[in-house]
């Protein structure tokens, strides 16, 4: 594959800062880890767990991370990328994701959601780990559907693990006192933070070294002023990192220094 002018400039050997990152490759900071941790749990143990963080703050990430470590002969992994897909859609998903047809009447295609989430683990001894992202756009029929599912036999043990990931406010929308049985199940809860600046100095650090570059290539203050910009969100550091590298070469320079800097947040912050 060829690479952009700016990759070559400063001696890339790949686009750094991309959004296919492996699992295998992520940085690996606290909150990260606190979070893959907090979902291996809820795999473990069949239970709820909420992880939450702001826009591009890595609960996506977090989530490949956990799944990638799962052993997949017995884990079947359900994951909702978007839930806008109404009701009956979570229903119809888990059945479709568990081999069978889904039944047309409400009450039928529930049970049959619960039955076969039940044999999965009975009788193919596996574990579903059933994850819903942007799980801050359920609506309340779904969430008092999920309700329902957790409620099936009678409480004596989850039929499945369960995560929903989204932006801070699903907390809110999880106390509110009509979803209190739904919340009282949440095993976990979890808020990824943004990154501090020793955090961001080494995110990076660790995605110029997965392009191939070992020495230094951001001035301190640059990083400062990125970090800044960014408030420590990943995926707003990559792309001000990548507007002040394409800035640098640009200009011929051999470091990305504080004026590349400039250029990004100008460049990122313009109407
Ligand atoms: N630990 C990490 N290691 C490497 N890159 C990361 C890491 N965390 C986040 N990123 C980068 O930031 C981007 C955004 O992360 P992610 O998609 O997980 O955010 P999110 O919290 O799910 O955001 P959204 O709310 O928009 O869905 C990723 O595509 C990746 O490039
Ligand atoms: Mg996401």
């Amino acid at each position: 594959m060829s690479r952009a002018p700016w990759v070559a400039h400063f001696g890339l050997k790949r686009t750094p800062f991309s959004k296919s990152i492996d699992a295998k490759d992520l940085f690996s900071r606290q909150a990260h880890q606190e979070a893959v941790a907090r979902i291996t749990f809820c795999v473990v143990e069949s239970a709820l767990g909420v992880v939450t963080g702001d826009v591009g703050a890595g609960k996506t990430v977090s989530v490949r991370a956990a799944v990638a470590a799962l052993d997949p002969a017995r884990h079947q992994v359900i994951y909702i990328a978007n839930p806008a897909f109404g009701t009956r859609g979570l229903y119809v998903t888990i059945v479709r994701a568990l081999g069978a047809e889904p039944r047309y009447q409400r009450a039928e295609l529930m049970a049959q959601a619960t039955d076969l989430l039940a044999a999965e683990e009975a009788e193919r001894h596996r574990r579903v780990v059933l994850i819903c992202d942007e799980a801050h756009l359920l609506e309340p029929a779904q969430l008092e559907e999920l309700r329902l599912l957790t409620n099936a036999d009678m409480d004596s043990a989850s039929a499945f693990a369960g995560i929903l990931v989204g932006q801070p406010t699903l907390n809110r929308q999880l106390r509110m006192g009509v979803f209190a049985a739904l919340d009282q199940r949440i095993a976990t809860r979890f808020s990824i933070k943004p990154m501090d600046i020793g955090e961001s100095a080494a995110y990076l650090r660790h995605h110029l070294v997965l392009a191939g570059r070992e020495e230094p290539l951001f001035a301190d203050d640059a990083i400062a002023r990125l970090h800044r910009l960014s408030n420590g969100l990943p995926r707003m550091l990559n792309n001000a990192a990548i507007a002040a590298l394409i800035a640098g070469a640009a200009d011929g320079k051999d470091l990305v220094d504080d004026a590349c800097a400039k250029k990004a947040v100008a460049e990122l912050t313009q109407d």
